[in-house]
């Protein structure tokens, strides 16, 4: 799909991998609406420059983000969504004390997470399949997962079952919306430099860079936003996750 024209909306767009991937489509040509619940995100969204809006949103909710896909259609037709929000929430299965692992803290990282990306993923599609086709294509939705999907390490039960269950919908999604015209991909990145490693000390920070096979050191925002074009750029990517993660295999700790 051409992206020069299109509106396209990037959730969790105010900081690192979404605000990477809002500042490359606008570059490419998008107009783009960030919804985020950052503070900041009508500054970021001057700063990305490109006539870029701001929507506060909450993904895990249905009437906010209708409001963010509402003010992408009052700029033109929206035919790309890539969801980047997201966070973690570390607990164990049984602490240390021997307790089991918190409930609430396991929904709540599993509902931002993981309902949130069903939610993003059904009120943006929804709203694609009234677009008129283009050369064959109505949308594309891309999704974030995490490697922590497949090697999720100790203390990331919530987060780890969240982002495989992202992995789970992929397929399932791409075939759902297939009739629709609407493609559906996944991006599972290893360990990227954004501001949630700012609150990792720097010593932990140069062991993650040092653990990745190839190149060694952490993935940078605008590489994630490379693959995030290319694949609202390329027809035939579907229904798959795609790592970017320089070959890393994550150990349980
Ligand atoms: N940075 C990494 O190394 C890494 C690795 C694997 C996966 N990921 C995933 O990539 C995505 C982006 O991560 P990042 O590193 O850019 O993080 P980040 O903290 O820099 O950005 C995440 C953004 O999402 C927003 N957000 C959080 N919950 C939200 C909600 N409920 N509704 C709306 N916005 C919300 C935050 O305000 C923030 O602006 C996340 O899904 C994360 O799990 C990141």
């Amino acid at each position: 799909m051409e992206i020069k024209g299109i509106v396209a909306v990037v959730t969790g767009g105010a900081s690192g991998l979404g605000r990477a991937t809002a500042e490359k489509l606008v570059a490419t040509g998008a107009r783009v609406v960030i919804a985020d619940l950052a503070p900041n995100g009508e500054e970021v969204a001057r700063e990305i420059g490109g006539g870029t809006r701001f929507v506060a949103a909450d993904v895990t909710n249905t009437e906010q983000m209708d409001a963010v896909f509402d003010v992408a259609q009052e700029l033109g037709t929206l035919r790309a969504v890539v969801h980047c929000a997201g966070r973690g929430g570390p607990i164990r299965v049984v602490d240390r004390e021997g307790n089991p692992g918190s409930l609430e803290v396991y929904e709540t990282v599993v509902r931002i997470n993981l309902i949130g990306s069903f939610n993003v993923l059904r009120l943006g599609a929804a709203r694609m399949a009234k677009n008129e086709p283009v050369e064959g294509e109505r949308g594309v939705v891309i999704m974030t997962a995490s490697v922590a999907a497949f090697e999720g390490q100790i203390g990331q039960i919530p987060y780890a079952s969240a982002k495989a269950g992202i992995v789970g919908m992929t397929i399932v999604a791409a075939r759902d919306l297939a009739s629709h015209q609407i493609r559906v991909c996944t991006i599972a990145p290893g360990t990227f430099d954004t501001p949630i490693l700012e609150r990792v000390k720097e010593d932990v920070r140069e062991a993650l860079a040092a653990a990745v096979p190839h190149p060694r050191r952490l993935g940078r925002p605008s590489e994630f936003a490379l693959l995030a074009e290319q694949i609202i750029a390329n027809p035939m990517l579907n229904g798959e996750t795609i790592r970017i993660d320089g070959a890393i295999r994550m150990p349980p700790r």
